[in-house]
Formats: C-alpha cells, structure tokens, sequence
C-alpha cells in the first residue's frame, strides 16, 4: 500500500513518513489519542470505504450491501456482547455527532440539560456555551468540588431544581471514577434520561479497570479511538434500563443518527475497523492493558507530586491527570506544552477547575498514560518520564504570561526562542528519543 502512495504523491508520502517518525521517537501522553494496530488500520484503509449504504442492515437506501451488511452486523454484535447491552448503533463518525443524535433522539428545542462544566474536565458537547448543545437547549453546568471530586450534592440539588431530560455523565478531563450509580439514583428521582459519555474510558471499562455503566444509564456514547483503541469514530448504546425507559429508545436512536441528524452515508470502513477493535479488545491481553494503563497513569501521578506538581484531586484512578499549574502563576499551561513539545512528549494545555485564565491561555496540562502503555511501558519508565517532566516544568515554571495581547505575543515569541535553546530540554529530548527507540509502535 505505501509503495502506491510513495508513487503516486510523493509529497502526501513524504509528511506521513514524517509524522509516523514523530510519534515513533516521542511520547504521545495526549490522553484521548493512542496507536491502532496494523489489523485496524488494514480494515480503514479497505476497499470497504467506496461503498455506499444509507440505512441499516437489511434496510438500505443502496443496492449491493449484503457484504456490507454482514460487516455492520458483526461489529454491532461484538459492541452488545462487550458492553453488555441489548442495542448498539456503531454509524457515528464521531463522538461529537453522536453525542448530537441522542440529543435528537430524546430532546426537544429548549429542553433543559445537564453536564459537567467544560472547565471542570465535561465535554463540549454536553452543553458548553460556545456549542450547539447549549444553542438549541437550556444548559446547566454542574462542578468538581474544591478537592477536584465531582460535586455530587450539587448534581442532585440542581436536577431536583431544574428537572432536565437529559443528564450526561462522564468527561474529558476528569482523573476519578465517575459514579455511575449515584448518577442513576438523581435519573430516576428526576425523570431524566441519563447518558453515559465513556469516550475516554471505554477501553477501561472492557478492560474491567473503570465500572461499567450499563446497569445504571439508559444510553452509553462513546468514541472508538481513545482506550478503546480503535480508528476514529463513535458508537451509541441503548441499555436494558433505557429499554425499560422506553422501548422505543433503540430505533429513536439509529433514526437520529441517520436519516434525520447530521449524517448520510455510513463509513463502512470505519464500521469494520470498530468490528476489529472489538475484536481486539475482547482478547485476555487488553485486559492486561486496561490496568497497566491504570497502573502507570498512578505510578506517573505519584512521582510528579513527589517532584512538587500538583496534579488535581489530588492523583487518578483512571488513565489520565490534569498538572494544576496556578500556584506557579496563571497561564502557565501553553508554556509547558510547548517546552515538552520540543522534549518530544506531547501533551495539551488545559483548563483547570475554578479557571483563571481563558481557554486558550489555560492553566493547566492534561496528560495520560494509553498510548505510551500500548508500547509496552510499565511503572519503571513512568518513572523516568515523570522525571523528565519535572525537569522541563522547572524550565518554564518562571515564566509570566501578560495580560496585554500585544505584549503577550511577543513575549510568548521570546520565551519559545529560549526554550529551543535551552540545554535541559535539549537533554530530555535525547532520553525521550533513547526510550521511544526502546518501544517500537504498533
Ligand atoms: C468525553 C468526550 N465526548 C465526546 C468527544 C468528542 O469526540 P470527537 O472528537 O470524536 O468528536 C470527546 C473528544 O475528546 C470526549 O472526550
């Protein structure tokens, strides 16, 4: 397959050979990204992909889907026996027009509801002010408590007050176990129709390393492409609970996916590579991986407190945490991202609870353990790494964001100038380079 690309477009080749050496010789410690494996991506990049098939299995808009169909259904199997569920719906072509559909599904114009609050670690989509969720319903936000814990009597007050239809529980930046039960309590003392957002844990709750939330929710969303592993997409569950909810909850689903959400034509490419992460993900040994990635996100956590960085709540029970950076100063978090960007980790700026500064100056960094764990690193690098962490945080931890754009460019520009030159960095990157070459990718 390469030989044809390297042929046909040299240039298009040439900035994959690129990037396939960047993630090779650092450390992706993005929490929602990972490394598929060569099945996956042989199944994405199948002749699958030039076929259309508007519909469902056996109800297509389309001629020549029996193929197709036997594709969709293997991959629908495989979700309901893994997550343990009576429906799933593996169409979405991500997490965000999933999240959308169960809205159309269960949610009418102006219709109140609740999610975690973007900067204390919920998702866009679950009713941020900047996105369509919080345009077409009435959203209210619920919080961490100053511990970073999630607040959970102020989810109860707030949907006893408020009454919503629908209440989203999981996130994106959130290192603790989501109760899923007490959530469950507050739907069903409300009416509510809870949603279980396990994009960032699917691959933990397969694992056995997260509770699942089937016995407790009425719709699971997830995305494929984080601790599941899988290629970019999404999928949507209805559980026996949502069933008992309403029976019809299955088909409001697959109608708000297609025909009457945001999507046409379903990526049957993407379809089968979900199939064959799920696959992949029901062998022993993801097992074994789920809670190595618990394993080293705990053993990374403990040894950047141990190096004086506070981490929120205090540490993880999952595969990701969030540096606190304010006591050091607000905005701190672009400096730290770029500096362990030129030391070859990779990781993203992030808002903090009770943020002081915008979401593009953040204070924070949200890093995670999933893909360096696909590798094959166990407690003993997560040590080394965290080590090389602290050593880039001291770099920049003098660092002074302004509060005059102007101002803040430039010295934005400078300080980037610096840290290129700086020999510590410089170090770290020769260690993350020796380490990386240590554990090849998939
Ligand atoms: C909890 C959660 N839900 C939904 C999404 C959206 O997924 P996508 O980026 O595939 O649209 C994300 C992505 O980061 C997420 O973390």
């Amino acid at each position: 397959m390469d030989a044809f690309l390297a042929k046909t477009d040299p240039e298009m080749a040439g900035l994959i050979a690129a990037e396939t050496k960047r993630r090779q010789e650092g450390l992706e410690m993005i929490p929602s990204e990972n490394h598929t494996s060569p099945a996956v991506l042989e199944a994405l990049a199948s002749i699958l992909n030039d076929k259309y098939a508007e519909g469902y299995p056996s109800k297509r808009y389309y001629g020549g889907n029996t193929v197709i169909d036997k594709v969709e259904k293997l991959a629908i199997d495989r979700a309901k026996k893994l997550f343990g569920v009576p429906h799933a719906n593996v169409q979405p072509y991500s997490g965000s027009p999933a999240n959308f559909a169960v809205y159309l599904a269960v949610c009418e114009n102006g219709d109140v509801v609740m999610g975690q609050n973007l900067s204390d670690g919920g998702h866009l989509t679950h009713g941020a002010k900047v996105n369509a969720s919080a345009r077409f319903f009435r959203s209210v936000p619920y919080h961490v408590r100053q511990d970073g814990y999630l607040d959970m009597d102020e989810v109860r007050q707030l949907a006893k007050e408020h009454k919503p239809k629908l209440i989203w529980c999981g996130a994106t930046a959130y290192s603790r176990e989501i109760p899923f039960e007490e959530f469950g309590k507050i739907a069903d003392e409300t009416g509510a129709y809870l949603v279980a957002d396990i994009a960032h844990i699917a691959g933990l709750v397969i694992g056995g390393a997260h509770k699942s939330p089937a016995p407790f929710v009425h719709i699971i969303t997830t995305t494929t492409h984080k601790t599941l592993r899988g290629p970019r997409g999404a999928m949507i569950m209805v559980t026996e609970k949502g069933l008992q909810k309403d029976a019809e909850l299955g088909q409001k689903i697959d109608k708000a996916v297609f025909p009457a959400g945001v999507q046409g034509g379903p990526h049957e490419h993407q379809v089968a590579a979900i199939g064959v992460a799920l696959k992949e993900a029901s062998a022993p040994a993801f097992k074994e991986y789920a809670g190595q990635i618990v394993k080293n996100a705990k053993a990374l956590a403990k040894e950047l407190m141990a190096r004086g960085i506070k981490i929120v709540s205090d540490g993880t029970d999952n595969h990701l945490m969030v540096l606190d950076l304010t006591p050091h100063g607000k905005g701190l978090g672009i400096f730290l991202e770029e500096a362990l960007d030129m030391a070859g980790i990779t990781v993203n700026k992030n808002t903090v609870p009770q943020e002081s500064s915008s979401p593009f100056y953040p204070s924070g960094v949200r890093l995670g353990t999933p893909a360096i764990t696909t590798r094959g690193m166990k407690e003993e690098e997560m040590a080394q790494i965290g080590e090389y962490i602290a050593k880039v945080f001291n770099e920049i931890k003098g660092c002074k964001l302004p509060d005059e754009k102007e101002e803040r460019i430039a010295y934005l520009k400078d300080s980037r100038k610096k840290l290129e030159e700086n020999a510590t960095i410089k170090e770290v990157r020769e260690s993350v380079r020796l380490l990386c070459g240590r554990y090849p990718i998939p």
